[in-house]
């Protein structure tokens, strides 16, 4: 076993990697938009899966929930495995209104309060971005495929925001520019630095404190069809 948390062998693993939160996510990537596809990883049931999607090698495997999760499997699939891109897909909640339910987000930059950066290299960053190089490959796909995007920053959040005694979103909304909140897309892009790699966040809006968070299963699986299908389609194009 390579790592810890991941028992694939070296070249089982592609160059390039779609991570949603979910496991099952992964399993449902994999059996419905890639071909040839082979179980890399079982470990505490984070499935990850390798397969083609037009004759180009893409891993999809899942990093969990929260800031620690995504951190341990982005560093061990950049340092370990050689991976040189991870895409995040995953869902963010609404700080303004103007998002709509199952917008398509692209992230610029991720701001957190999280140590995770301080204590991985004493790096006292609070702010840190994409790699620009792959975000604008995805806007460019997203322009070909009249895929509509929005571009913003999020906070990367230690607490999910409905669970939050008081919710104070001042200083990432105000401070920061964040549109949302996820949980993860921070760990990714700090460790994409460390390694001189390349990470992109694409996210759907799954809830908003300014609308009543109803979404028929239909209209929610058309927008996470439509951010799979450009996440794939990124990665065929780079
Ligand atoms: N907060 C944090 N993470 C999230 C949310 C939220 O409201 N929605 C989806 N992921």
């Amino acid at each position: 076993m390579l790592t810890p948390h991941l028992e694939a062998k070296i070249d089982d693993i592609a160059k390039i990697v779609l991570m949603p939160g979910d496991p099952l996510r992964a399993k449902y990537i994999a059996d419905n938009f890639l071909t040839n596809v082979k179980v890399i990883n079982n470990i505490r049931n984070m499935l990850g899966f390798t397969g083609y999607y037009k004759d180009v090698k893409i891993t999809v495997i899942g990093s969990g929930m929260g800031i620690p999760s995504m951190g341990i499997y982005s560093y061990e699939l950049y340092k370990f495995y050689n991976v040189d891109k991870i895409i995040r897909i995953g869902t963010c909640g609404a700080y303004i209104k103007d998002l709509e339910l199952l917008d398509i987000i692209l992230v610029n930059n991720s701001y957190s309060e999280s140590s995770y950066a301080l204590l991985q290299n004493n790096c006292n960053e609070k702010l840190i971005s994409a790699t620009e190089k792959l975000n604008d490959k995805i806007e460019e796909i997203a322009i070909n495929n009249n895929i509509k995007i929005k571009k913003g920053n999020i906070h990367t959040s230690e607490v999910f925001t409905p669970y939050m005694t008081n919710i104070n979103i001042d200083v990432p909304l105000n401070q920061y520019n964040c549109i949302g909140a996820e949980m993860e897309a921070f760990a990714l892009f700090h460790n994409a630095k460390i390694f001189n790699k390349e990470a992109a966040c694409i996210l759907t809006v799954s809830d908003s404190m300014f609308k009543n968070n109803d979404i028929s299963p239909e209209d929610r699986e058309k927008s996470l069809n439509q951010m799979i299908e450009l996440s794939l389609k990124t990665a065929i194009n780079l």
